[in-house]
């Protein structure tokens, strides 16, 4: 393949935002064994609402179960709660589930609510959904989630306390051992006091998981076909989306969910602005995320290594899904 029109690329300066995507695109696809992507980069405007899209579907009940569980206890939480009291989220999306809990934790005082997400397209939506709610302020924030909860923290008013939000089972992408690496980092901005509410999808049945993961109509299999896509839109590259093929597998050893972008055939696909050619042999996968399973125990025992009390566990019956209170230690 001719390597024509790198020269130019070479002088050419790319934002740093995409100079980043270019290196972590480079370095998943030159990697020695399992080639991988970061999940990070699922949610341009595309996948983003792709996204939304799969909270939808009949076969992901994911989303509605961490909705029904937040409606339902959103009044319970809220008196339990400390005042004065910030709220910020991890990752925030549309915003629409955490509506009920904002609504609940109004109490005449304003609530300040700092929304932090990486997708701007996402942001602009939870901004515009959330600012009709009650008494509550919207901040937006497009950081990636320690950045901008240090950012949040710094801006602690006195004696006031932070709750967090980390809900959607975004705990559950981090390899075994960076969900409690990551939970430790959350602590360490957090004052002795501040609450954390993780949302974290439970162990259910396989062909239950699988369908999740790969529905029939395909929204899924898009979405995740769409980080091929937004590579070739952002990167100037040229992946046959048609060559690849979305496959959901479970890990019976992790109790993983994982996601993968095969290569039905052996080919070779140019990446112009990360400048290099990556070349697949037929079958060869992309890991692009991996969707961890947890148990109850699991969570308890997650919140005492990262520098917190589990104080409550809300479980969704139709869909097991938990909603964990934890509290800094
Ligand atoms: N973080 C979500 C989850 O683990 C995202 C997700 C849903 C996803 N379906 C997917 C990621 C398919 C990759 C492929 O449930």
């Amino acid at each position: 393949m001719s390597m024509r029109g790198f020269d130019v690329l070479v002088t050419e300066r790319l934002p740093a935002a995409t100079a980043q995507f270019a290196a972590d695109v480079r370095a998943g696809l030159e990697r020695a064994g399992q080639k991988e992507l970061p999940s990070k980069y699922f949610y341009d405007a595309v996948g983003s609402a792709l996204f939304e899209a799969i909270s939808v579907m009949p076969e992901y009940g994911l989303t509605r179960a961490d909705e029904r569980v937040l409606r339902e206890h959103a009044g319970e939480i809220a008196r339990m709660a400390p005042t004065p009291l910030s709220v910020c989220e991890l990752g925030s999306g549309s915003g629409k589930k955490t509506r009920w809990i904002l609504e609940a934790l109004y109490r005449g005082q304003n609530v300040s609510y700092y929304p932090i997400e990486i997708s701007a397209a996402a942001l602009a939506s939870c901004e515009r959904e959330l600012s009709l709610v009650d008494g509550i302020s919207v901040v937006g924030v497009e950081r990636e989630y320690l950045d901008g909860l240090r950012e949040v923290a710094a801006r602690r008013e006195e004696g006031a306390h932070l709750l967090v939000l980390f809900l959607g089972s975004t705990i559950g992408n981090f390899d075994s051992g960076a969900d409690r690496r990551f939970l430790q980092s959350v602590r360490q901005t957090l004052i002795a006091g501040d609450w954390l509410l993780l949302g974290a999808d439970l162990v259910k049945p396989l062909n239950q998981l699988l369908a999740a993961y790969d529905d029939p109509a395909g929204v899924t299999a898009a979405f995740n076909l769409n980080l091929l896509a937004r590579i070739n839109r952002e990167l100037d590259a040229d992946f046959h989306l048609r060559q690849f093929e979305h496959v959901a597998r479970f890990n019976e050893r992790t109790n993983s969910i994982e996601m993968h972008l095969l290569s039905k055939k052996a080919q070779t696909v140019t990446i112009g602005r990360a400048e290099f050619m990556a070349q697949f042999r037929e079958g060869e996968s992309i890991w692009t995320e991996s969707s961890h399973k947890y148990s109850l125990a699991e969570l308890k025992t997650l919140a005492i290594a990262s520098g917190f009390d589990c104080q409550e566990q809300w479980i969704d019956q139709e869909w097991q899904f938990a909603e964990s209170l934890f509290i800094a230690r």
